[in-house]
């Protein structure tokens, strides 16, 4: 089947800092790297380094043709992606010695995304694809129902966490993924924890803790593998990438994750975001 990805597509200017700067703090950096980022296309090609079909939906800017460039030597389709009169969402992204990360968005393009763009995608979709969004973009309530409403499984993380959208969300989803800070924020925003939302399937990521699935017959918690972190960004969005294609394909979701821990446990041991997310055979070569 094919995933339909609604998502952002950042320029990530990635600087090396000896920890986040705090409040008023000027740091030098060590290095300053430039990758293919933001969230959406992290997944994208997570997913279609997993093996699925995965159509992305988006935009850039006049600016952005090196992004649509990456994305489709990354096995990505891209026809679904338009250029607009914004510039292309870009992200600074800063990266202490403990892996750990800071990052701030200009969305851009991002935020659009011309409705014309999702709609005639969508209209390709055949019954039983998935149909995927996240919070860097416009138009998720609108493409999430559409796709619920033409049979589509229907699949979102919640992140960045936006406690109104997501609360929107929630009637049209077959799948949500968010972490622990975003599972504390939607139960304050609508007093219902993972294992009370009206969502099929639940998973809770928990970092370095490994994540936690929240399904019909109650939780199960599958562990994260124990590597020496050089840098955390991006793997979270690998993991979910990893599992979305897992479903896609017809794996049990725990199967999925399983494989997903293991995609994300290698990702926190490279520099960087998009690209260089781990193939399906590295992966299946990881023995830690
Ligand atoms: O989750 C990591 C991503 O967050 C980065 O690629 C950056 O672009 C931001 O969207």
């Amino acid at each position: 089947m094919t995933i339909w990805n609604l998502g952002g597509i950042n320029a990530d200017f990635v600087y090396s800092v000896p920890h986040i700067p705090a409040p008023g703090e000027t740091l030098d950096a060590s290095s300053r790297d430039f990758f293919l980022g933001g969230k959406g296309a992290n997944m994208s090609v997570a997913a279609a380094r997993a093996g699925s079909h995965v159509c992305h939906i988006g935009a850039v800017g006049g600016d952005g043709r090196w992004a649509i460039d990456r994305l489709t030597e990354y096995g990505v389709d891209t026809r679904t992606i338009s250029t607009v009169e914004t510039e292309t969402a870009h992200a600074m992204i800063f990266v202490a010695e403990d892996g750990e990360n800071g990052i701030v968005v200009y969305p851009g393009a991002n935020r659009a995304i011309p409705e014309k763009t999702l709609l005639q995608s969508l209209t390709n979709a055949k019954t039983g694809d998935w149909f995927f969004t996240q919070n860097e973009v416009n138009l998720q309530i609108e493409g999430a129902k559409f796709a619920k409403e033409t049979g589509l499984n229907v699949a979102y993380a919640a992140a960045p966490f936006d406690a109104d959208v997501t609360s929107q969300m929630l009637r049209y989803l077959d799948f949500l993924i968010l972490n622990e800070v975003e599972a504390e924020q939607l139960k304050a925003a609508t007093g219902q924890g993972p294992a009370d939302l009206p969502v099929k399937d639940v998973i809770v990521t928990l970092g370095s803790k490994g994540a936690t699935w929240f399904g019909a017959r109650g939780e199960t918690h599958v562990p994260s593998h124990k590597v020496t972190p050089v840098d955390t960004t991006g793997a979270g969005d690998t993991f979910t990438g990893y599992v979305i294609a897992g479903l896609d394909r017809g794996q049990p979701i725990l199967q999925a994750m399983q494989t997903a821990a293991k995609a994300a446990a290698i990702m926190v041991t490279r520099h960087g975001t998009a690209d260089v997310i781990p193939s399906l055979a590295d992966v299946r070569a990881f023995s830690g």
